[in-house]
């Protein structure tokens, strides 16, 4: 028979995970379609459950977000829930003891039943407890078109990237920036992985950024990776913005061919209540190798102490995978849902080409998901150089980025 004061703190324990609880969630979605997407869980979270979702967005890139929250963690001020990219990015905070084990959610949910691609789940998953909640599935692969800008040279909309590199004299002449992009380290370094895949070929990638194979790096088909990165700086020139967005609206405006970009680029198309297919043109894997890499983003929750709490970040993980808010919010996202059972037939033109790739199981691991924080962090110097950088020649690039990927880890 259990004591009267074992009952009374089992009750006290139920009373208290049950209390309502003010939970703040950091995450770098601050442009137009971003914010859309985010208000998704928000209204969830607070529609469905007796918590609330304080909005922690953080302005600026994920590579100026990462280190906030990662400093607030370790600094003993850990916010309720936060955002990370699928992969490596959280290791060490995981490693360190920091981060709610979220296992026993994972396990009454069957997540591993739900979760699609399952590498998703492994990207969370660190001696066999899972720490993360996988909400969307975001491809680089992608190029956006603006048709208008193609109209107006009296060209037909690119099919492939050597039929995009092929207009850019014409959209010069007409006063159109070919290739839109921010001058922003994880923006040129994304870019340059996007070219790497559609003109080195997936082999080559994986034995590169998987195998991390310097070799490999420092060969023939790295050497044409390398010219067309040379190829694309020139046709970048006068792409003269930061944000990611920005560029994005050069393509919705006209202003600017196409923009190598992932397909969160899809909110802001429907943020300016563009149609995919009529006003722009989207060509995965520059429409030369068609494939989907699973980026994107996970959601984290750093360990507080309190049951209250703990219970409302299990909550929070729970609704973020739920049928319905995943539909809501990758559908304003532009990402793909993190499980295959839900309804998408409201999904636009370009969203059905990335989900038709995914069915065929051309799925690619990230950048994220295959390099540490640290080797990122190498490449994107690299590239942040010769973007900006014309006397840095492609063969110099390639040598120093096949060292930086000998030596990766
Ligand atoms: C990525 C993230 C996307 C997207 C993008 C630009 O790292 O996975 O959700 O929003 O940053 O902010």
């Amino acid at each position: 028979m259990k004591s009267i004061a074992t009952l009374l703190a089992a009750t006290a324990l139920t009373a208290t995970s049950a209390q309502a609880v003010d939970l703040e969630v950091t995450h770098w979605w601050t442009s137009g379609g971003e914010a859309a997407a985010v208000a998704e869980f928000a209204k969830a979270f607070t529609e469905r459950t007796d918590h609330t979702w304080v909005d922690g967005a953080i302005a600026g890139s994920g590579g100026t977000a990462r280190p906030i929250m990662i400093s607030r963690i370790t600094g003993g001020d850990p916010m309720g829930a936060t955002q990370f990219n699928h992969g490596r990015q959280a290791e060490e905070l995981v490693e360190a003891g920091l981060m709610l084990d979220l296992t026993d959610v994972a396990e009454a949910e069957g997540w591993t039943d739900i979760v699609f691609p399952s590498s998703l789940l492994d990207s969370c998953t660190i001696d066999g407890r899972i720490y993360c909640v996988p909400v969307n599935i975001h491809s680089w692969q992608w190029i956006w078109l603006s048709n208008d800008a193609f109209a107006k040279i009296d060209t037909p909309v690119p099919t492939n990237w050597d039929e995009f590199v092929a207009a850019g004299p014409k959209l010069r002449e007409a006063g159109i920036v070919p290739l839109a992009m921010g001058n922003q380290a994880w923006q040129t370094a994304g870019a340059f992985d996007v070219l790497s895949i559609a003109i080195a070929g997936v082999d080559a990638w994986r034995k590169v950024v998987v195998e991390k194979d310097g070799a490999a790096a420092a060969g023939a088909e790295y050497a044409k990776v390398f010219k067309a990165a040379a190829d694309a700086r020139a046709l970048r020139a006068g792409s003269n913005v930061q944000d990611w967005n920005l560029a994005t609206n050069m393509v919705i405006t006209g202003k600017a061919g196409g923009q190598i970009m992932g397909d969160w680029a899809q909110g802001e198309f429907a943020v300016a209540e563009k149609v995919a297919g009529t006003d722009y043109t989207c060509l995965p894997g520059l429409g030369v190798n068609e494939v989907i890499s699973t980026g994107g983003d996970a959601f984290y929750f750093p360990k507080n102490g309190d049951p209250a709490v703990e219970a409302a970040q299990k909550e929070l993980a729970s609704v973020m995978l739920s049928k319905e808010v995943q539909v809501a919010f990758n559908l304003k996202k532009g990402s793909l849902p993190v499980r295959g059972d839900v309804d998408l037939s409201t999904a636009n033109d370009c969203m059905q080409k990335g989900l038709a790739i995914l069915a065929k199981g051309n799925i690619l691991p990230s950048g994220d998901q295959s390099l540490s924080p640290d080797t990122q962090g190498q490449i994107e110097d690299l590239m942040t150089e010769f973007w900006a950088n014309d006397s840095i020649t492609a063969e110099d690039a390639q040598e120093r980025y096949a060292d930086i990927i000998a030596n990766a880890d």
